[in-house]
C-alpha cells in the first residue's frame, strides 16, 4: 500500500470510529424497533423482549402482521406445554385446585389458538381471543389462593400466560 492509500485507509477509520461513537445507540442495538414499540406496552418489556427474540424469526420481521403470528404461535406452544406439565401434575397430585388449573388451561390454549387462527380473518377477535387467554390463568392463580395452596411451578407458568396474553394483545392492537 503507497503513503496516499494508507492515510486514505486512516482517515476512514477515523470517520468511521465518529460515526459509531456519535450515532445514538439503541438501548440494545440489536431491538428490532418493532419489538421495541410492542414490548414497551406490555405488562413486562424486558420479559417480552426476550420471549420474542428467542424466535430466530423475530430479528427479521418488519411487518407487525407477522410479528403478531410469531407471537401467537409461540403462546400457543408455551401454553400447551404448561398445560401438559399440569396435566402430568394432577396425575400425581389430584387436588382441588391443581384440577381447576387443569381445566382452565384447556381455555387458555383455546383462547391463544383462536388469537392466532384469526389473525388473517378478524383482528379484533384475535386481540380480544389474546386479552381473555389471561383469564384461565388469573382463575387458576385465584383457585390456588383460595385453597390456601402454593404451587410455584403453575404460578410461574401462570405470569407466562399473562405474559404472552399482553403481547398477543398488544401486538394485535394496532392491526
Ligand atoms: C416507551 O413508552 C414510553 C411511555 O409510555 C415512551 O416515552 C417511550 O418513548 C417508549 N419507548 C419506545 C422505545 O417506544
Ligand atoms: C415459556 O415462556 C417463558 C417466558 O418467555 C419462558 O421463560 C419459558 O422457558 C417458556 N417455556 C417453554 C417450555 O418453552
Ligand atoms: C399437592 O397439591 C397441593 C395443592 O393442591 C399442594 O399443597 C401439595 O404440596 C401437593 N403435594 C405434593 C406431594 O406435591
Amino acid at each position: 500500500m503507497d503513503f496516499q492509500g494508507h492515510h486514505l485507509l486512516v482517515a476512514l477509520t477515523f470517520s468511521l470510529l465518529f460515526l459509531f461513537l456519535h450515532s445514538p445507540l439503541p438501548t440494545n442495538a440489536s431491538t428490532n424497533k418493532l419489538v421495541e414499540g410492542v414490548c414497551n406496552k406490555t405488562i413486562n418489556n424486558g420479559d417480552c423482549i426476550n420471549a420474542l427474540e428467542s424466535d430466530p424469526r423475530t430479528a427479521t420481521t418488519s411487518e407487525l402482521k407477522d410479528l403478531a403470528k410469531i407471537a401467537l404461535q409461540m403462546a400457543v406452544a408455551n401454553s400447551t406445554k404448561s398445560k401438559a406439565y399440569i396435566y402430568d401434575l394432577l396425575n400425581k397430585n389430584h387436588t382441588q385446585p391443581i384440577k381447576q388449573c387443569s381445566f382452565w388451561y384447556g381455555a387458555v390454549v383455546g383462547s391463544f389458538r383462536s388469537a392466532l387462527g384469526e389473525l388473517d380473518e378478524d383482528t379484533l377477535t384475535a386481540n380480544y381471543d389474546a386479552k381473555v387467554a389471561a383469564d384461565g390463568a388469573n382463575i387458576c392463580e385465584n383457585a390456588l389462593a383460595s385453597a390456601g395452596v402454593q404451587v410455584p411451578s403453575i404460578s410461574t407458568r401462570n405470569n407466562y400466560v399473562r405474559l404472552y396474553s399482553s403481547i398477543g394483545f398488544e401486538v394485535t392492537n394496532d392491526l
